[in-house]
């Protein structure tokens, strides 16, 4: 069964990691797939270049696809970044970048989309949050700040554009550690520890991600919205 058959979704961070295996997921199961990224990427998507944290620029996007496409089923705000460092270390510059990509950008998207699936009456949003978003991290302050901002945005919109019949779904997954470029700088030993955390003794494949995101982006989550999807191998931080 092609769970996406005819539907028309968009995913930002799609050239690279996770949004890329999205993509490919989403494109298997019948997709007609939009990337939004800062970089050019392989795979399934059609990719449109724009920096997320940058609101003309998805205003600018968003009128290019949206004159191309009579609407979107599906919005996956994946594009995401990390700036890490001690607190006391940390400078403005390293917190002012992670909030415009982790948090604006979620925002400067889903406010074109989220209130135009809502006039169509339907959509499914999955924001891409993390574990260190509901546990915090050492080192990761911005960062965490993030992800739990991008949990309070997922349960505010749930409630928005439902409004008035606007059957929008909005969810949010949050991934345990996933091996992709953003864990590339990530010592072995870290990695190991990580790994212990998790009940299932190994990190995530982003494809293992991208089934979940499947599952709420699908009509078998039709009565799921406002939540947070863990998936991360039972990982305690
Ligand atoms: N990898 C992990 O362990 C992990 C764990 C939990 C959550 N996440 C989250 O999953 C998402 C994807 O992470 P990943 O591991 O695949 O990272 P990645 O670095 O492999 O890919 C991120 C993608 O986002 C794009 N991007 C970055 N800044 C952008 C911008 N300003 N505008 C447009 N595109 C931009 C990059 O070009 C890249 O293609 C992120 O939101 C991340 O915070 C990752």
């Amino acid at each position: 069964m092609r769970l996406l058959e005819g539907r028309t979704a968009i995913v930002t961070g799609s050239s690279n990691g996770i949004g890329n295996a999205i993509c490919d997921v989403f494109a298997a199961n019948g997709a007609s797939v939009i990337g939004i990224d800062a970089v050019e990427g392989g795979g399934e998507a059609k990719t449109y270049i724009a920096d997320v944290s940058n609101t003309s620029e998805c205003e600018r996007v968003w009128e290019q696809i949206s004159s191309s496409y009579d609407h979107i089923d599906v919005l996956v705000n994946c594009a995401g970044i990390t700036r890490d460092a001690m607190t006391r270390k940390m400078t403005e510059e390293q917190f002012d970048q992670v909030v415009a990509v982790n948090l604006k950008g979620v925002w400067n998207l889903t406010r074109l989309i989220g209130p135009a699936m809502q006039d169509c009456g339907a959509g499914s949003i999955i924001n891409i949050s993390s574990v260190v978003g509901v546990y915090g991290n050492i080192g990761q302050s911005n960062y965490a700040a993030t992800k739990a901002g991008v949990i309070g945005m997922t349960k505010s919109w749930a409630k928005e554009f439902a409004l008035k019949g606007g059957g929008v779904r909005v969810n949010a997954v949050a991934p345990g550690y996933t091996m992709t470029n953003m864990m590339s700088t990530v010592p072995e030993k870290l990695l190991e520890r990580f790994r212990g955390q998790t009940m299932l003794g190994r990190l995530a494949e982003p494809e293992e991600i991208a089934n979940a995101v499947l599952f709420l982006a699908s009509d078998l989550s039709s009565y799921v919205t406002g939540e947070v999807l863990h998936v991360d191998g039972g990982m305690r931080l």
